[in-house]
């Protein structure tokens, strides 16, 4: 019989529930630990979620120091750096929530720890469990769709601006891009087979956040709610990336790639104020090509499917651990998103093309 595995949570918000749902389904997982840095929180999580077995701590430290196998990390974004960095050092497997970082450096030591301690960082981007997303991913790769040179992606939200950590520059890092973009980013660049970026020429703005017309924490809020990047990638390819929380218009567009023998459109599932940029489900994938001299078009059945994306995502995670299997989304691929999510901020500001320099 197969090892059970020890789980521990750092973190015990709103999405280390989620976690505990996942991980309580996996018949060969027990939680054995929760920490939160609040004190008295990890107890008060361990008490309404039952978890019987479960240890409480007030340090993401103490928890580290005992014998556990894997952890979620479920802090804020802010605390993703230091917590992952400390869990790979002390011999566990790392399930960290997205976005992965503040900052490109933050990445850059994050997977450096990985890489020097042989544990696993994978990233928790549950739309990739859809597996739209792995048919988008098979038609793109496939060579179907000829040379792709040019993709499309991300969207807008007419409004649909968080507020909080999400609008402070220091917790948060960016606000739409990373925020929403980074699920736009990882659909785009996981298709293409993650190219490796060169340069970005990028603006953004926040004319609403800024505005108590529309936030009411328009003094707080020092992130971008509106941003739009041209990414130039290695062999001749380029991504034109764009979000918004909030703009005066219905839609910013759908996702697209243009190949040389045909393109593809993907259209973001879901309605009302806070849809219309694609941050988790495909509404519908179209082919564009030419057949017997003509144009065509062809609507690509999506796969139906009852999945619950983030059991999945946790279920990967929990089954590479225990069967010693590589990262399933690891930090590595992710760090390219850092590097572009970090150029567009350095372009913005100097308002001019930026680098992007990846190890
Ligand atoms: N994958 C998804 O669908 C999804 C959805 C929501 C949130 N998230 C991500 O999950 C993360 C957490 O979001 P949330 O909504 O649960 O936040 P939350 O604020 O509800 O919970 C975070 C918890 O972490 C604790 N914490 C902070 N620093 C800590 C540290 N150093 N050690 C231990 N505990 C610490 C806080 O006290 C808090 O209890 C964020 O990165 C967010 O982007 C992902």
């Amino acid at each position: 019989m197969s090892k059970r595995l020890k789980i521990g949570i750092i973190g015990s918000g709103g999405i280390a529930k989620a976690h505990v749902a996942a991980y309580r389904k996996l018949p060969f997982v027990d939680i054995v630990a929760v920490a939160d840095v609040i004190p008295g929180k990890a107890r008060q999580f361990v008490d309404s979620e039952q978890l019987t077995e479960a240890a409480a701590y007030d340090s993401h430290l103490e928890l580290l120091a005992q014998p556990i196998d894997g952890v979620s990390i479920c802090t804020p974004n802010v605390s993703h750096h230091r917590t992952t960095v400390d869990a790979l050092r002390a011999g566990k497997q790392v399930l960290l929530e997205k976005p992965m970082s503040v900052t490109f450096e933050e990445a850059l030591e994050m997977t450096q720890a990985a890489r020097e301690t042989g544990n696993m960082l994978t990233i928790g981007f549950q739309p990739r469990y859809d597996p739209n997303m792995k048919l988008l991913q098979e038609i793109v790769q496939s060579g179907r769709l000829g040379k792709v040179y040019y993709a499309e992606t991300g969207g807008g939200r007419r409004r649909g601006m968080p507020g909080g950590t999400f609008i402070s520059k220091k917790l948060a890092g960016a606000g739409a891009m990373a925020d929403i973009g980074c699920y736009s980013l990882d659909m785009a660049l996981n298709a293409m087979g993650y190219p490796r970026p060169l340069t970005v020429s990028a603006f953004t703005s926040n004319h609403f956040g800024t505005n108590p017309k529309y936030h009411g924490e328009a003094s707080k809020f020092e992130v971008e709610d509106f941003g739009t990047a041209m990414v130039r990638f290695e062999n001749d390819l380029v991504l034109n990336f764009k979000i918004s929380w909030a703009m005066h218009m219905d839609s910013l567009g759908a996702t697209m790639f243009l190949g040389t023998d045909a393109g593809l459109k993907i259209t973001s599932a879901g309605s009302g104020p806070w849809s219309g940029v694609w941050d988790g489900s495909i509404g519908s994938m179209t082919m564009f090509h030419d057949e017997y001299g003509g144009h065509t078009q062809t609507a690509i059945p999506l796969i139906e499917h009852r999945l619950n994306l983030f059991d999945e995502k946790v279920r990967d995670f929990a089954e590479a651990v225990q069967g010693g299997r590589p990262a399933p989304i690891p930090g590595e691929q992710i760090l390219i998103q850092q590097a572009i999510i970090d150029g567009v901020l350095r372009s913005a500001e100097a308002r001019r093309e930026v680098a992007i320099e990846l190890p």
